[in-house]
């Protein structure tokens, strides 16, 4: 019997039409789908790809903590993959639908680092989280000899510090509850009057809160990006 493929699914960051037409595709095409969730409640990734959902699918959720700095955890992984590479065996197709882009601090690594040597595994890129929130602030990014940094706010604050002093264009990622360390992190590296948060881009709970205005702790879904000149095209 020929084996079954694992689809990394890149779905986009929360707007749900920000998923591409190659993800939507296989989406379409496979009976089973794989996706991360917190220990309690639903899955950010399961709620972005819902309104393209038109029959069952057989549905595993990867249940973890989704601020753990022991992540990730092998029990875990170590049981998803038994489960994934017997459905690989049996010859279905498997779509893991990964948040923003797969390759991008994705969950989905984790997988794909157990099953690549013995499966055949397809990564579809997604628009990932800082293209996204850069969009909806109307920030670029960066512009001509600028580079980029993205910090993970999990980072001791020296370290964020550091980083912030490397690049033009800045993007904080994994804030939660590490927003006080990082906006003393912005203080300290001189970028605080040029930063901007947002939470929850593209969905309908989606918020841009002045930093001023910022109470700890924020959700785990949010960004801060700053430009060293304001402006990236200045
Ligand atoms: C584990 S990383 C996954 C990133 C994802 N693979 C991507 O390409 O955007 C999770 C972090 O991405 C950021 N993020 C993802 N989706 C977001 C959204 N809709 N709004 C704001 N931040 C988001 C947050 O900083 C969050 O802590």
């Amino acid at each position: 019997m020929t084996k079954g493929t694992l689809y990394g699914l890149g779905i986009g960051p929360g707007d749900s039409d920000l998923i591409t037409v190659k993800a939507l595709k296989i989406l379409k095409s496979v009976d089973i789908l794989v996706y991360p969730a917190p220990l309690d409640g639903d899955s950010l990734a399961r709620k972005i790809i819902d309104p393209h959902l038109d029959k069952k699918y057989t549905e595993i959720a990867i249940k973890m903590p989704l601020e753990n700095s022991q992540f990730p955890s092998d029990e875990v992984y170590g049981e998803a993959t038994t489960k994934i590479s017997k459905l690989l065996d049996s010859g279905s197709d498997i779509a893991a639908i990964c948040e923003g882009d797969p390759f991008l601090y994705g969950s989905f690594i984790y997988l794909f680092e157990r099953l690549i040597k013995t499966e055949k595994v397809v990564v579809v890129p997604g628009v990932s989280s800082p293209m996204a929130c850069a969009a909806i602030l109307g920030k670029p990014l960066v512009t001509k000899n600028d580079c980029l940094v993205i910090i993970p706010g999990t980072l001791p604050e020296e370290q964020i510090i550091k980083k912030m002093e490397v690049a033009e264009g800045v993007v904080v990622v994994k804030i939660g509850r590490h927003i006080k360390k990082i906006l003393s992190a912005l203080k300290k590296s001189g970028l605080m009057d040029n930063a901007q948060y947002i939470e929850r881009a593209g969905l309908k709970e989606e918020r841009i809160v002045p930093l001023s205005e910022i109470s700890a702790p924020v959700p785990y879904f949010s960004i801060i990006m700053a430009h060293r000149r304001g402006d990236a095209w200045k």
